[in-house]
């Protein structure tokens, strides 16, 4: 019996250290943590239970059945944050790079089985040189093992993906298909194919920082949804994000009591919007002003900035935000904008977070390049997300609420359940001067009657009352009375149920 229980400890010890001390501290020496400080630094203290320690590969070309680790690269289990259930798995570079195996990848779809088995989130730390270059196909399949699961997760626990070093060539495709992807700034990196046959197929010369670091797919690509400063940064920003989530579609997201309360007035909103339509103000004021707390998590800041996406609370509510942000293209929908709200409205619909949505949209970016990009097929992403979103969705139009946008920025004919306008609202089919140069072109010499016309459109169009005639929107409502108003419809709408007809999947525009 000692004689096991010491074999247990030198295992344990042996599993702990993984690749060893010197790998270890050049980990360290690149400002990162090892797979099992990050676990610890990311769930409650003494709650993580590891599985799957002795795991060993079964490799034996290459010298490789000499070379055996415990635990073979990935660290997995689970444990709880802030008490609530979480499964993880945390790559770790100093065994093989993190390099994928067969073996490997059997801990990670052990743990995502697990998770989809009790209905709790899975979350990734990722840190691998890609697929074990040993194995050949077998690390290939066990990648495809994980794809397929991360598939049959979506939409059923949220998947969370933190990028914590390499994640190239096949590795991407797994924290692609996961909800959230978050990095970590000068150590993490992200591509397709890297630096070298970059050069050879395009002659273009690109550091792997360039081609695929975090500030990269923050602003550039939109492929993750935010960048922190270092490893600790990054788990505890998780941590306080993962407070904003249900465990799974089939339950809502935890309520946080407030202090703030739900029927606060705030008398500066009445001044937020400009005089002159034309100028721009900061659509974020608005949203800090009217959550609880003013405590606002932004995803995607920097990237696709006229459109601002992220959770928040009210009266203790995780919701989701989206709002046209007139500061940047005057708050206009265009292609990047258009998926970067898609995606968050489908996640937020899929798990239950009712969605808040700011309206000043002037409408649609017109142009070559939008239109040989494919706005239309893009744009139809958002109009598609709110109208097959089934949340309680509420609305607020601060100020232009232009053509087809109108209609895609979550409104009454897209099933919106409360629909708000302040005075300063302007609800038409374009603006005033546009409008005017279309229906009276035969004036177009003549500036007094071009003045005349516009001034006409402006009394009759550009006001919230002929929508509020028609019950397009439900009232108009004092900006500094944004935030009651919003909590009591959610109050309101606690109870709403509604299902779209059965099918085996809709098939939105890609
Ligand atoms: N398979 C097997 N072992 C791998 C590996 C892989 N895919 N990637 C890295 N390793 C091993 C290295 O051989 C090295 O082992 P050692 O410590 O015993 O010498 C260890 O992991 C660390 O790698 P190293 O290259 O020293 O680290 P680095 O920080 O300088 O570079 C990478 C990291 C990821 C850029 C580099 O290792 C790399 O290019 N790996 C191959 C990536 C790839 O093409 N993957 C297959 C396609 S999916």
């Amino acid at each position: 019996m000692h004689d096991i229980i010491r074999q247990l400890d030198e295992k344990r010890a042996a599993a702990r250290l993984g690749g060893g001390e010197k790998r270890i501290d050049a980990q360290h020496a690149k400002g990162k943590l090892t797979a099992r400080e990050r676990i610890e630094l990311l769930l409650d203290p003494g709650s993580f239970e590891e599985w799957d320690m002795f795991v060993e590969h079964r490799c034996t070309d290459f010298d490789m059945a000499d070379t055996k680790i415990p635990g073979d690269g990935v660290v997995i289990g689970y444990g709880t944050i802030n008490g609530r259930m979480v499964f993880v798995f945390s790559q770790d570079f100093t065994v093989f790079g993190g390099a994928l195996s067969e073996a490997h990848a059997e801990k990670i779809c052990k743990v995502m089985d697990h998770a989809m088995k009790v209905g709790a989130p899975v979350i990734g730390l990722n840190d691998s040189g890609g697929a074990r270059i040993q194995e050949g196909v077998a690390s290939l399949g066990g990648y495809a093992d994980v794809f397929q699961r991360n598939v049959l997760a979506s939409g059923v626990v949220p998947q969370i993906s933190l990028i914590m070093g390499p994640c190239a060539g096949g590795a991407v495709y797994s924290p692609a298909m996961t909800d959230f992807i978050f990095m970590v700034k000068d150590t993490s990196y992200m591509f397709v194919t890297g630096p070298d046959v970059v050069k050879t197929v395009t002659h273009e010369e690109v550091t792997a920082e360039e081609l695929g670091g975090a500030v990269t797919h923050n602003t550039k690509s939109g492929v993750a949804d935010l960048a922190f400063d270092n490893d600790v940064d990054a788990l505890l920003m998780l941590r306080r994000f993962f407070n904003y989530l249900p465990l799974n579609n089939k339950q809502k997201a935890p309520h946080r009591d407030t202090t703030d309360p739900a029927e606060r007035l705030d008398p500066s909103l009445d001044r937020l919007v400009p005089d002159n339509p034309n100028l721009p103000y900061d659509m974020k004021e608005l949203i800090y002003k009217i959550v609880d707390d003013n405590d606002f998590f932004e995803l995607q800041p920097d990237y696709a900035k006229n459109i601002i996406i992220g959770f928040a609370r009210m009266d203790g509510e995780t919701v989701g935000i989206v709002a046209n942000q007139p500061m940047v293209l005057a708050g206009c929908l265009d292609i990047k904008s258009s998926i970067k709200a898609a995606r968050f409205v489908r996640f937020c619909d899929a798990f239950n977070i009712p969605v808040i949505t700011l309206v000043d949209v002037p409408g649609f970016m017109p142009g070559t390049s939008q239109e040989y990009g494919g706005i239309i097929t893009h744009g139809a992403k958002l109009l598609y997300a709110y109208a097959e979103c089934t949340v309680p969705k509420v609305t607020v139009i601060t100020r232009k609420a232009y053509g087809g946008a109108y209609d895609v920025m979550s409104s009454k004919h897209l099933r919106g359940d409360v629909n708000f306008a302040w005075p300063s609202a302007e609800i038409a089919v374009m603006g005033p001067k546009g409008a005017v140069e279309i229906i009276f072109r035969k004036d177009i010499g003549d500036p007094q009657k071009i003045a005349e016309r516009t001034e006409e459109y402006r009394q009759k169009f550009a006001n919230p009352f002929i929508a509020g005639s028609r019950g397009f929107i439900d009232d108009v409502i004092m900006p500094n009375e944004t935030r009651k108003r919003i909590c009591r419809s959610l109050a309101m709408l606690k109870g709403k149920k509604l299902d779209n007809p059965w099918r085996k999947h809709g098939n939105i525009p890609l």
